[in-house]
């Protein structure tokens, strides 16, 4: 469930209509919503209960510092795959101590930055990067807290593109190795082994895939409490799916009771790293219709959003729905709602049924993840401005880019 919704025949945020917002604020712009991102966050925390658990949100949907400090302020820990993400969780409140390190290509810098913020641990993808954290860690005389992720060979069943968890992607350790490299692990010096972890994929929609990794993990941490590596945390990464169109993922409390019941007895404190349950359903970006144009075959709206502002729809053929701001009465067209970047892969939404005239604003739903942080400045396009509502109240949490800023740093020849 989230706070956007028609109410006299408009769309409202909360308690404020679109349509104020991007007239203050200018188009295309994204809104955010605290009631549901933070509905959204408790559920999960609430799903897990009492179990000992650690939710650490991954930074990658929505780094905005207002909603990495909401989120803080709820006592949620981080997932973040970069030097640039921890610098962002540690502005915008976050407690390093509550940080998961995910990624496979940590450099030394990023390593020494982490251990230096003192981080609940690192997820290693590689033998080499075990290595090298052991390394950085002696260099500081610290010892790191680490968890090998694990690809468990199971298929997501999603989009190839955001499958990480079969044989052939780049992620984790295959489970044939894996007491190989925690035993190589457990003999380093500037190692604490801490846990185990994967992540199998991102926008799934039933549990199976889940609970066969998860079994699949359970069985490797029986296996290394015979070898005497005793686990703390098992951390089954983020992957959990929204409603994007007719899909019915489960429900946090659904993943969280089958993840429990799993778990049975075993005293490990449980990490989740979801991302995109929390924050999709909780934006949308609004966008206003520049022309209309109506080809031999085509109806095309020709909107000022594009690919470089909500990549998804380009970059995986993502649908997400595409509704308008105040709806008018009339015959809908089926229209190709496409932006001004000169690509043909520049559209967000295809074959739409809409009712439009020139100056209307549409809302692109469930873009709160995923849209804003994968954003650039293509074509010469300022990345755009980020609203948060709250209640009868909205913010403007991250300024519209100015043109000047698109050549920061950037030098002519003497
Ligand atoms: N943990 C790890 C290690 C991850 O790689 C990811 C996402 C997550 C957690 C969070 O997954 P989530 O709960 O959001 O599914 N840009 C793509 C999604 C890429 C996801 C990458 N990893 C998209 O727009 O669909």
């Amino acid at each position: 469930m989230d706070h956007f919704s028609y109410q006299d025949g408009e769309l409202f945020a909360e308690n404020v209509p679109v349509r104020a917002i991007a007239k203050a604020q200018g188009t295309p712009c994204y809104i955010y919503s605290r009631a549901t991102l933070e509905r959204h966050y408790r559920a999960f925390d609430e799903a897990v209960g009492s179990h000992p658990h650690l939710i650490c949100y991954a930074v990658k949907a929505n780094s905005n510092l207002a909603v990495l400090n909401l989120l803080a302020r709820l006592g949620s820990g981080f997932d973040i795959v970069s030097g640039g993400e921890l610098a962002r969780v540690i502005a915008a409140g976050g407690d390093p101590a509550k940080v998961v390190f995910s990624g496979v290509g940590k450099t030394s810098a990023e390593i020494r930055q982490a251990l230096q913020a003192g981080i609940y641990c690192f997820n290693v993808e590689s033998e080499p990067e075990l290595a090298r954290v052991n390394a950085v860690a002696g260099e500081l005389g610290q010892v790191a807290p680490v968890s090998i992720r694990i690809n468990p060979d199971v298929d997501a069943g999603t989009h190839p593109y955001i499958s990480t968890g079969l044989k052939e992607n780049k992620f984790g350790i295959p489970m044939a190795r894996a007491e190989a490299v925690y035993q190589q692990a457990a003999a380093l010096p500037h190692l604490a082994i801490k846990g185990v972890d994967c992540h199998i994929g991102s926008q799934l929609t039933s549990l199976p895939p889940f609970i066969d990794a998860l079994d699949r993990l359970l069985a490797l941490v029986d296996r290394l409490a015979a070898l005497g590596i005793e686990l703390s945390h098992l951390d089954v990464g983020g992957g959990l799916g929204v409603p994007y169109d007719k899909e019915t993922p489960p429900l946090p409390a659904e993943y969280a009771d089958a993840l429990r019941q799993r778990l049975g007895q075993r005293q490990l404190t449980l990490v989740l790293e979801p991302g995109r349950a929390i924050m999709a359903n909780a934006g949308i970006l609004v966008t206003e219709v520049e022309y209309l144009k109506h080809g031999d075959d085509k109806d095309f709206a020709i909107v000022d959003a594009a690919m470089n502002d909500l990549l998804r729809p380009s970059l995986y053929a993502a649908w997400q729905a595409i509704i308008p701001v105040v709806p008018r009465q009339g015959e809908p067209r089926s229209y190709d709602v496409v932006g001004p970047v000169c690509e043909t892969g520049d559209f967000l939404g295809k074959d739409r049924p809409l009712v439009l005239a020139p100056g209307d604003l549409l809302a692109v739903r469930s873009a709160g993840a995923y849209g804003f942080t994968m954003a650039s400045n293509y074509n010469s396009r300022p990345r755009v401005a980020e609203i948060l509502v709250d209640g009868d109240d909205h913010h403007l949490v991250r300024a519209r880019e100015t043109v000047e800023e698109l050549w920061r740093g950037e030098q002519v020849l003497p």
